[in-house]
């Protein structure tokens, strides 16, 4: 069984297979196309709402250090999956990557982890647009009732509709969606500088002080199931001083995630090897500047206890009087977190698309439309999902899940680029990783311990969901397999067979 399980793809095979004629998507998008598309899904809720709450409760204005740190642990990431994925120019991502590294099993944990990132993200952000919606509309003296628009709504219809939406346009095609990301893109862009620029204006040095509040223990009834896992291990933990700023990074890493989804566009770009590296580090880099910015203006202009924990920019502007302004960007908050949401469902329905490709879901589903060249019945299936947990789940908990399992595939990602160097040391790469022998480590290192710093019963939820993926594949995925049944057979890795190791 552990041999099974432990059956490889050859990077060969997984190219190979983006030429079957059935499964062929359209060769559209330009390096310029993916730094668009990683714009578009990096910035969002991370900064539009965690800068506020984590400047609150967990770090005072040293958020900006927390940016920092979970800044540098994506950058390290993201140097690894810019290797991958200009070696592995294939759909799927994390995903394709493990088939080619470590086998079938761990191939199909990782695609089964990402659905925490992707489709649960998707859904997250989808509530959290409700909620700017409902908020603009109540500006505009019409807001619609709470049991149907908002975070808390019970039967969230604003957010079900915002993922129909979005999957109609991924259905018509990934150059309508490129475009339509564009478009939202610059909005984004522009409010996000207009924040920049204008609130400079504003900032008061004493909202500086102090930069990184002192220490505070937890109080009575915050310990339990909701501590993040390094305090249980015995580690100091609580809001402010350093340890704060720690857990401060674990929570506005949310704010990064969506680099890593340009890889799952690889089989749709023109030039991989040379784009890929490009999109993937150019919009993490453009991003980290951003925030760092932003959040310096944001508790500069208002006094960290004060922010606003559903709209912190805006409201930073209108605790300054410029109402029009905070107008303007709640608008731009809208039309941003549209583009995440988006760019969010079109990285699950391409890792899905791989997954059923390889048969470990069902094999039909990866038919590519025969006019519009997308994967419409997975792209289909992703929408109704998500609207379906966006419109009935009260997802503010599970947020933190998608911060685990994403946190978890960056892990698996790091330690697969060092294993596939020496294993395949031949495969031709046009970015490599520095000093590889270590990197990857330090990667792999730096996301367990952001991992570590979330809740405990984040970790348990996690747990129950991989287990759960583990039992799938072994009703159904294991045997339906097209290694399991001879369309593929099992690679050896450089002379070395590991799924016989
Ligand atoms: N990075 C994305 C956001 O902040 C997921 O909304």
């Amino acid at each position: 069984m552990a041999a099974n399980t432990r059956r490889v793809k050859s990077v060969e095979d997984s190219i190979r297979d983006t030429d079957e004629p059935e499964h062929r998507l359209k060769k559209n998008l330009s390096g310029l196309d993916l730094t668009v598309f990683g714009v578009g899904v990096i910035i969002g809720t991370g900064i539009f709402v965690l800068t506020g709450l984590v400047a609150r409760d967990q770090a005072g204005p040293a958020v900006a250090i927390s940016f920092v740190i979970a800044g540098v642990v994506c950058g390290l990431a993201a140097l690894c999956y810019a290797e991958f994925a200009s070696t592995v120019p294939v759909a799927g991502s994390a995903y394709t990557f493990s088939y080619a590294t470590f086998g079938e099993f761990v191939a199909w944990i990782i695609g089964w982890d990402l659905v925490l990132e992707l489709a649960l993200g998707a859904a997250t952000v989808s509530v959290g647009w409700s909620g700017y919606l409902n908020q603009l509309l109540d500006d505009l003296g019409m807001a619609l009732p709470t049991s149907i628009a908002g975070e808390t709504a019970s039967f969230n219809i604003p957010a079900m509709v915002i993922a129909l939406a979005m999957t109609a346009v991924l259905v018509l095609g990934i150059k309508l969606s490129s475009r339509v990301t564009a478009v939202i893109v610059a909005i984004k862009l522009a409010v996000v500088l207009l924040v920049i620029v204008v609130g400079l204006f504003y900032v008061s040095a004493d909202n500086y002080s102090p930069f990184i509040p002192p220490a505070e223990p937890l109080a009575e009834g915050e310990s339990g199931l909701h501590t993040p896992l390094v305090q249980l291990l015995g580690f100091a933990q609580g809001s402010f001083g350093w340890s704060g700023v720690l857990a401060g990074a674990a929570i506005v890493f949310f704010a990064f995630i969506g680099f890593d989804i340009v890889a799952t566009a690889a089989e749709e770009t023109r030039n991989p090897g040379r784009d890929l590296p490009r999109g993937i580090i150019g919009s993490l880099a453009i991003c980290t500047t951003l925030y760092v910015a932003v959040s310096l203006v944001v508790v500069g202009m208002q006094e960290y206890t004060e922010l606003s924990a559903d709209a912190p920019l805006a409201g930073a502007f209108a605790a300054n009087g410029l109402t029009f302004f905070s107008s303007v960007i709640s608008l731009g908050a809208l039309a941003g977190l549209t583009s995440v949401v988006m760019i969010l469902m079109l990285g699950q329905s391409r890792v899905l698309f791989a997954m059923s490709r390889d048969h470990l879901l069902p094999g039909g589903l990866a038919r590519v439309h025969p006019r519009y060249g997308t994967p419409y019945k997975i792209t289909i299936a992703t929408g109704a999902v998500v609207a379906l947990l966006a419109g009935l789940v009260p997802l503010t908990a599970l947020a933190e899940l998608v911060n685990i399992g994403t946190l978890f595939a960056f892990l698996l990602v790091s330690v697969g680029v060092w294993r596939l160097r020496r294993t395949r040391p031949d495969l031709e790469r046009t970015f490599r990783v520095p000093f590889v022998q270590v990197l990857p480590w330090v990667s792999a290192a730096a996301c367990l311990w952001l991992m570590a710093n979330l809740p405990v019963d984040t970790w348990l939820r996690f747990l129950v969901w991989m287990l759960i993926g583990i039992v799938i594949y072994f009703v159904y995925g294991r045997g339906h397999s097209r290694m399991a049944t001879g369309e593929r057979v099992p690679a050896s890795t450089g002379g070395k067979d590991i799924s016989r190791a």
